[in-house]
């Protein structure tokens, strides 16, 4: 599999794109003094309080606090993960993304990644030439017209056809990557044949609308009826969904996305106008899968058939998707009658027969304490204890909120027992960091004013002397992020306030960087430059009295328990001299 990108590379990325350019395209932008503005695309306003700073290569929203670098901008507002940043920002600007290989030596054998992503386009492409031009496809075009299906959704979802022959894919296409992406099956007398003969075959999409499998159904009772990719480095089935490029394709921001099982229950879906439904491929329900979809919708409808397998699958998605739940996100379950499934019932009820069931599906919550008192009995203390135990340790996985609380006060109104075992009650912090907050805002300590100004003009880290860098890294708290930029500055002279987040991400003092990037600071002196020295001096000073006291309590201290005749001559000589200094 790839390596890790080079630190190096992203830094260089960052530091040659314009996060203006960039932005401008997706929220267009107006300059406004050395600003640039638009109104927030995180979050709903009327006059513009999201500003652009070239200078510093960064973004904040004065409204909601959202606020970063190219790389966040990409992750936050296309919703793109790290990775994926970092690819589109190598494509802007046309150079391939270096990989350090693990242990040092290249592994020459391995099919690269974008060479599996082209093997299948063309296969996929080649597949829906066979469906429209192969002389065995006759029956597959009649197959897929019995089903339903009209020429723009063929071509919407590229449904295809795989030809009956062992090897039909053109010899074009070289046979390690037809191995390697599974469209080709070693043969043990050597030589090899393709996967998928004879079979309607549906491409698999990423989210950026890469191939990264197929599904191929056979058109008559043979088994297996869906033959599907094998888990290759382009396709993982536990965190790809069937549908959710095409979904995109056609909007960006569905209010809600249905979750289905089948390939065929999302293009019928797709085609009776409920077109934001996907599949998971033929596995269960993921917490990655919630995790996913979840970035692109507020709402997750899970619609299982009406039978017991269909009854198992809902609550193992509940289970998966519990601690993807925040807040400001729900779930409901959309149980279907017997014997149907989703494509079957659109045809038979129609768009809004679907549409009115999905809006009296079940929430999860209701749902959720449904399924577990079944049979338990609630009107006995035995079964009372037995719902409080198995309720309790699955609500605890919600992520800390509102609607955990809320779960949690519902079970004790059920049960009525009112202390949840859910761990550690936090419930104290959340005040203490507000009043924190509070007062950090009405007042930087010296600290942050120096690390905020220097983080926002990284030149003045050549004003910093050996004595004050020493004391700035001996703080407590902010000690390892000053120590942290020194070196990223000593590498990088060149840097600017956009490209240091980045050395942060996925450490505990990111969330920090972020903030003393955009705090701004009300200057007393003159401008940034003379209030940096000024503080800098002050800092130094205040932190040099404070070692000289705590020295001092120290010699004191040793003083009392020994007497001053406990004090040899060397710290008899230093007591007087920190004395005189204080
Ligand atoms: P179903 O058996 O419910 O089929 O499998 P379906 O979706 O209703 O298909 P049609 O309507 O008969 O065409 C549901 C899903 O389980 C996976 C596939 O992802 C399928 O869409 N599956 C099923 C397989 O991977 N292999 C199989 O042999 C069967
Ligand atoms: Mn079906």
């Amino acid at each position: 599999m790839a390596g890790r990108i080079p630190r190096e590379f992203i830094d260089n990325l960052i530091a040659r794109i314009d996060i203006v350019d960039l932005i401008d395209v997706r929220v267009p932008l107006k300059q406004a003094g050395k600003n640039y503005q638009a109104r927030c695309p995180f979050h709903d306003e009327k006059s513009p309080s999201f500003s652009v700073n070239r200078e510093k290569q960064f973004y904040h929203c004065f409204g909601c606090g959202a606020s970063g670098n190219v790389i966040s901008f990409l992750m936050d507002y296309e919703r793109q993960t790290f990775v994926e940043a970092v690819e589109t920002l190598a494509e802007t600007l046309g150079v391939d993304i270096p990989r350090e290989s693990f242990g040092g030596e290249k592994h020459g054998q391995e099919a690269s990644l974008p060479a599996l992503y082209q093997v299948q386009e063309q296969a996929a492409e080649f597949y829906a030439r066979q469906l429209r031009e192969h002389s065995e496809a006759a029956r597959a075009r009649d197959y897929l017209q019995g089903r339903g299906l009209s020429d723009d959704i063929i071509r919407h979802f590229q449904i295809g056809y795989a030809p009956p022959g062992w090897r039909s894919l053109p010899a074009t296409l070289p046979a390690d990557q037809l191995l390697a992406s599974g469209l080709a099956i070693n043969k043990e007398a050597g030589g090899f044949y393709d996967r998928f003969r004879d079979r309607i075959m549906f491409p698999i999409r990423d989210r950026r609308g890469r191939v990264v499998g197929f599904g191929g159904r056979v058109m008559g009772d043979e088994t297996p009826k869906y033959l599907n990719s094998p888990e290759t480095p382009t396709f993982k089935k536990h965190r790809e969904v069937y549908g959710l490029y095409e979904l995109l394709s056609t909007r960006k921001k569905p209010e809600r996305i249905v979750v289905v099982e089948g390939y065929m229950d999302v293009i019928a879906l797709f085609q009776h106008g409920v077109a934001y439904a996907v599949a998971t491929l033929g596995t269960a329900t993921s917490a990655d899968h919630a995790d996913l979809l979840f970035r692109y919708a507020p709402e997750l409808v899970f619609c299982f058939d009406g039978d017991n397998a269909g009854r198992n699958a809902a609550w193992k998605a509940l289970e998966a998707s519990l601690p993807a739940l925040r807040n400001d996100r729900s779930i409901r379950f959309l149980m279907l009658p017997e014997a149907h499934d989703p494509d079957s019932l659109v045809r038979e009820e129609g768009n809004e027969g679907f549409v009115r069931r999905m809006a009296e599906a079940q929430q999860l919550s209701d749902y959720f304490f449904q399924h577990l008192s079944e049979n338990l009995g609630l009107d006995s203390i035995e079964g009372r204890s037995a719902l409080f135990q198995k309720a309790s340790p699955m609500i605890g996985k919600l992520p800390a909120g509102v609607f955990r609380d809320m779960m949690q006060a519902r079970l004790a109104k059920l049960t009525g027992h009112g202390k949840a075992l859910t761990g550690t009650n936090k419930s104290n912090r959340p005040t203490a960091i507000i009043q924190k907050a509070a007062t950090e805002r009405a007042k930087p300590s010296m600290l942050r004013i120096i690390l905020s100004l220097l983080i926002q003009n990284p030149e003045f880290f050549s004003l910093i002397n050996a004595e004050a860098r020493m004391e700035l890294e001996r703080d407590e708290k902010a000690g390892k992020v000053a120590g942290k930029l020194f070196s990223i500055f000593k590498e990088r002279p060149d840097i600017r306030c956009g490209g240091i987040p980045e050395h942060f991400r996925g450490e505990a003092e990111y969330g920090l960087v972020l903030k003393l990037s955009v705090l701004e600071i009300p200057l007393s002196a003159a401008d940034a430059r003379t209030e940096f020295l000024a503080t800098l001096e002050k800092f130094v000073a205040q932190m040099k009295v404070l070692l000289i006291q705590q020295r001092l309590e120290w010699l004191n201290k040793k003083a009392e328990r020994l007497g001053f005749t406990g004090l040899d001559q060397a710290e008899l000589e230093e007591y007087r001299r920190l004395m005189e200094k204080k």
